[in-house]
């Protein structure tokens, strides 16, 4: 039995997650395996550096007791910054676009965050753009902390030196591909040099949602000037994200929303995993990729958080409504 010792605070549960291999779906030659980050104690793989952030701000003497914290964010990593802001005494304003779960604001709120609604419709540059609308709110707030995930390096540094040496223990470093989606970019660059450390020929797989500029700049080179929209959320971009390092990437598989959300559902059906819309996007991408191996691989990927952010997409009358059925 595999029994954990007690803890004497919730924020030492984040991490360590349980690592499930797929073994009711066709993945071909390969072993497919999903890092349940869905686990960690704010529901989402955010947690982890959300904690690696703050802990970071705190030696650096850039946040001091009782400070605030400023972060734009889909949601998750609002969550764990608000987490453990809650539990260490800070106080925490989080700036979101507006097509995310109602379920991530009303969590938010209820850990203390107030929580500042923007729209998602612009692009960066713009004033009301999440990250845009943040930094002003942090100028205007002398003495806040602007946690900026997007140019943190504690945020890949989180994955570099935590997430990725996970999977590498828990597959005794046999680890032939990882997969997943890109918001900051900081668990694709951090997971995937830890990975390549370790096996050079590991490959990095892009799981991007079409409409999202990235897969069709890596297959092209060129950067779309057109943007367009999708559902599932935390991943996807407009723009490359400077943590991203587009050069550690060997594959790429643009995935559609109904994809997205039917994977979910065979997820849930074939392994008992209720997973968050975005996890949909990067399993689809990883059995893709699976099937077109001609030799076993273990492949990791992940669940990057829960369904009960997003039931909606579990629901036939949602989605009946919404032509996903
Ligand atoms: C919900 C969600 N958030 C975040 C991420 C990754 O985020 P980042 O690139 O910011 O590390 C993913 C996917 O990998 C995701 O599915």
């Amino acid at each position: 039995m595999n029994i954990q010792k007690p803890v004497n605070s919730v924020l030492n549960l984040i991490g360590n997650t349980p690592l499930l291999e797929v073994t009711n779906i066709d993945t071909g030659p390969c072993k497919l395996f999903l890092k349940l980050e869905s686990q960690n104690p704010g529901g989402s793989i955010k947690d982890r550096p959300a904690k690696y952030m703050i802990e970071d701000a705190e030696k650096n003497g850039k946040l001091f007791r009782g400070g605030l914290i400023i972060e734009a964010t889909a949601g998750n990593t609002g969550i764990g910054l608000a987490l453990i802001a809650l539990l260490r005494g800070y106080k925490c304003l989080i700036v979101v676009p507006d097509k995310m779960a109602k379920e991530k604001i009303i969590h938010l709120e209820a850990l203390g965050a107030e929580v500042i609604i923007t729209r998602s419709d612009v692009e960066k540059g713009h004033p009301e753009y999440y990250a845009d609308l943040a930094q002003s709110i942090a100028d205007k707030n002398k003495g806040s902390l602007y946690i900026n995930q997007f140019g943190n390096q504690a945020n890949l540094n989180a994955h570099f030196e935590w997430t990725g040496p996970e999977i590498l223990h828990q597959l005794s470093n046999k680890v032939d591909a990882f997969c997943a989606g890109v918001g900051t970019g900081g668990t694709i660059t951090g997971v995937g040099k830890a990975l390549k450390k370790i096996n050079k020929n590991c490959d990095i797989i892009l799981a991007d949602p079409v409409g999202s500029i990235l897969e069709p700049t890596f297959k092209t080179g060129i950067i779309p000037d057109h943007v367009g929209s999708w559902l599932v959320e935390g991943i996807g971009e407009d723009y490359i994200p400077p943590l991203l390092d587009l050069k550690i990437i060997t594959h790429a598989y643009a995935i559609s929303d109904k994809e997205a959300i039917d994977t979910c559902h065979l997820i849930l059906k074939k392994e008992g995993v209720l997973a968050g819309s975005s996890s949909g996007t990067l399993i689809s991408a990883a059995i893709k990729y699976c099937k077109e191996q001609n030799r076993p691989k273990n492949v990791v990927t992940l669940v990057c958080d829960t369904g009960n952010k997003y039931l909606k997409i579990y629901d036939k009358n949602w989605l009946v409504e919404n032509k996903y059925n």
